[in-house]
């Protein structure tokens, strides 16, 4: 494959062209625009092939010659490439109703072909119209050809890399040690998770050092570091002059960040996907330093679990830097003239308007990509069996408020004295 800049108009003909034979119900340019194994994973999770995806052109009922394709991100990298599009088709009634596609292409005699597609929701479809349209043709089309799937321990335990497809890596030569940000890879920008990837990362870890310092905290050669929640690495990589002296990992439910990290920022770095269980397969005490980047923003019934989890991974004399949306950051949104798209989608939420004023804590959302608010003092009473506040940074991490927290020791100890105790406070 050609270069990430080269490859963007070849993806935009590719698109053009797989949309135009969809729309024109060509089923023969269909077929040569498809990998012979080629499998389609359907918003609700069934996957289909390539047999099925034909046939469902020919028998949909929906008035694909409304359908539209807009690409979002191209990227190639040696036999690999992908491709981000939003597919969107219009409706009589009510505007146009919108899935996001995540497409993988192979080079086949020359020719692109689609080995593989995840249609996925966009964001807006929180809103009943929006999304559903498609997804329930979608589901009409199909049901007939293959049961529905319901969910493996895979897709509830994390987020499998090409869910319900085989999948190989390509044999790749080991990289070099490096130490300077500058020498690792940027990620391709379907993995950049909303970010832009290549702006904030550095700021937000000079903020946390920042934090860190004024909470006394400074890290010793020796130390081991985890990012918990990396994503792609946006911060871990400001890291690297670090990892002379220390052992630093990332980890995160989806392995298809953890597998870009693991194979463009190792050795720097040690990858490891782990599942939603509040569990991390490391012994008691195995890191100074544990930092969490808007993880806690996704997370809520498990939150407790998961800080008793990072007690358990800190060394007495360690810290953890947590990122939250607390009561600051309501007011940030609530001040905002035109709030950029996240926000803007939280505040049109019910939710918003029925939480947002008086809650200890409230969900946009339940699934890992929900979003979560803590009222400050209702989280702080979350962490104090485990932990001592040590210092608070609103605006730490974008509209979010940095916690800084040291463990209790001996652990378990309470904050309030109970009778007969003299108090449990460290
Ligand atoms: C908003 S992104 C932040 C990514 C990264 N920390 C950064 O600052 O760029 C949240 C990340 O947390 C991950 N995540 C959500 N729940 C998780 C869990 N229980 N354990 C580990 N990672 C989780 C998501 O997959 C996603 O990569």
């Amino acid at each position: 494959m050609n270069t990430a800049k080269d490859f963007e108009g070849e993806a935009a003909r590719f698109l053009e062209a797989w949309t135009r034979s969809i729309v024109e119900r060509d089923v023969e340019a269909a077929r040569a625009l498809r990998t012979a194994d080629y499998r389609c994973i359907l918003p609700d999770g069934r996957v289909i092939t390539a047999t099925e995806d034909l046939a469902m052109i020919v028998a949909s009922q929906i008035d694909i010659r409304q359908l539209r394709t807009e690409l979002g991100s191209a990227y190639a990298n040696g036999g690999s490439a992908s491709i981000r599009f939003v597919l969107s088709i219009g409706l009589e009634d009510r505007g146009r109703d919108a899935l996001n596609g995540d497409m993988k292409l192979e080079r086949q005699g020359g020719v692109l072909r689609a080995s593989a597609l995840a249609l996925t929701n966009t964001y807006n479809d929180t809103r009943p119209a929006v999304g559903g349209r498609i997804k329930r043709l979608l589901h009409r089309l199909t049901r007939r050809r293959r049961a529905a799937r319901p969910p493996g321990f895979q897709e509830m335990a994390y987020r499998p890399y090409q869910s319900g497809l085989d999948y190989r890596l390509p044999r790749s030569q080991p990289r070099e040690l490096v130490y300077e940000e500058v020498d690792l890879p940027l990620p391709p920008p379907e993995l950049w998770l909303g970010y832009n990837y290549p702006r904030h990362g550095r700021l937000h870890v000079d903020t946390m050092w920042q934090v860190l310092e004024s909470g006394g905290f400074m890290i010793k050669p020796g130390d081991r570091i985890l990012d918990l929640g990396c994503g792609a690495g946006r911060m871990i990589r400001h890291l690297a002059p670090l990892a002379r002296t220390c052992e630093i990992w990332g980890a995160d439910i989806s392995s298809e960040h953890i597998l870009w990290c693991q194979r463009h920022l190792t050795p720097t770095f040690h990858f490891l996907t782990n599942t939603k269980t509040p569990h991390l397969p490391f012994a008691d005490a195995s890191f100074r330093l544990i930092y969490c980047g808007s993880l806690f923003t996704h997370i809520d019934d498990m939150a407790r679990a998961w800080l008793l989890e990072l007690r358990r991974l800190l060394a007495d004399d360690g810290c953890a830097y947590i990122t939250i949306h607390d009561e600051d950051t309501i007011q940030q949104f609530d001040a905002m003239e035109a709030p950029p798209t996240v926000a803007a989608h939280i505040m049109r939420t019910p939710s918003w308007a029925q939480s947002k004023d008086d809650s200890d804590m409230f969900t946009i959302g339940r699934d890992e990509n929900s979003q979560v608010f803590y009222a400050r003092d209702w989280f702080a009473r979350l962490l104090e069996p485990m932990f001592e506040i040590v210092a608070i940074r609103p605006g730490a991490y974008f509209y979010q408020t940095a916690i800084l927290v040291r463990p209790r020791c001996p652990q378990g100890a309470t904050a309030t004295p109970r009778a007969g105790q003299s108090g449990g406070a460290a």
